[in-house]
């Protein structure tokens, strides 16, 4: 396994995914019981974006890098959050650092809410305890995220939400994460799970089809693409989203024309919103 998320963190596709995974959990946040927090990729929790490795692409600069007030009310405390928990390397007028899904969550989540965090890579995993530091809510399995999630799943809390954020580096990931998800919808129907994808093949379309022909409702396909010139570059990603709280496409249909102006490398940056149905 090669994949190292230093290199990429805090990039378009971060930035995208870490705003819808906060509307998510702020809606979760909306009732006063318990939620839990399912993690299965959680990676190291926090970046250091002055280090060798995010420097050497530079992505993070074109990323978070390039959130500039005006905020759009929805992501207002968000920045302020990062803001807060990673410092401003003045120099260069961007965050110093930045946090990884689990370290979001972990702001976000209540005294009555868990969170469950799976990582593989035995390094990262190590740099996930220094980063969450000690904290009774917080469970971190160095395991494989597919089988946690199998062993975690119905949880009692009966509500809350699982992020699932493969490197996507196997061949297999798409078939890996399709056997896994339906695992866990079988014993956890009315759970929301968050799958962020990259778009380069008919894999996405594959997935989509899948939940469609299973005929699960409330199922939404977001998806950002910057118009990357860079021949190789990853342009584009989504995030499909079951059981999506009923807030999210309208809110995703304000933010996701803001990200493209804000993250565009080209002329042409493109969004979508779709509800995934059967049919
Ligand atoms: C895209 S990164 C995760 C980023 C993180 N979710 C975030 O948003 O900050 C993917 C992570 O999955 C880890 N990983 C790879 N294969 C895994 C597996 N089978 N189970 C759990 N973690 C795995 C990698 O080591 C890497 O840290």
């Amino acid at each position: 396994m090669n994949y190292r998320h230093e290199y990429h963190a805090g990039n378009f596709a971060d930035v995208f995914k870490h705003i819808i995974l906060t509307r998510i959990l702020a809606y979760l946040m909306r009732k006063d019981t318990g939620a839990v927090y399912i993690d299965t990729h959680a990676g190291a929790g926090h970046y250091d974006l002055g280090g060798a490795a995010a420097r050497a692409t530079g992505e993070a600069m074109a990323g978070v890098g390039r959130l500039k007030p005006p905020f759009p009310p929805l992501v207002a405390d968000l920045v302020a959050d990062w803001a807060r928990l990673c410092g401003v390397d003045a120099g260069r007028g961007m965050p110093a650092s930045y946090p990884g899904s689990p370290l979001i969550a972990q702001q976000m989540l209540r005294a009555q809410d868990r969170l469950c965090l799976a990582e593989k890579h035995h390094a990262t995993a190590d740099s996930l305890n220094i980063a969450c530091g000690v904290d009774r809510r917080l469970k971190i399995f160095e395991a494989d995220g597919y089988a946690t999630l199998k062993a975690l799943v119905p949880p009692p809390e009966r509500r809350g939400l699982v992020l699932i954020d493969p490197p996507f580096e196997a061949t297999s990931e798409f078939a890996d994460l399709r056997h896994a998800l339906d695992a866990a919808l079988k014993r956890w129907a009315q759970g929301t799970y968050a799958i962020w994808y990259p778009v380069k093949d008919q894999e996405p379309e594959r997935l989509a089809a899948h939940l469609a022909a299973a005929g699960l409702d409330k199922v939404l396909r977001l998806e950002l693409d910057i118009d990357s010139p860079a021949p190789g570059a990853l342009s584009a990603c989504g995030m499909i989203i079951i059981n999506a709280p009923y807030v999210l496409a309208e809110e995703a249909r304000r933010l996701l024309p803001w990200l493209a102006q804000t993250l565009r490398q080209g002329d042409n940056p493109r969004w979508r919103v779709d509800e995934v149905r059967a049919g």
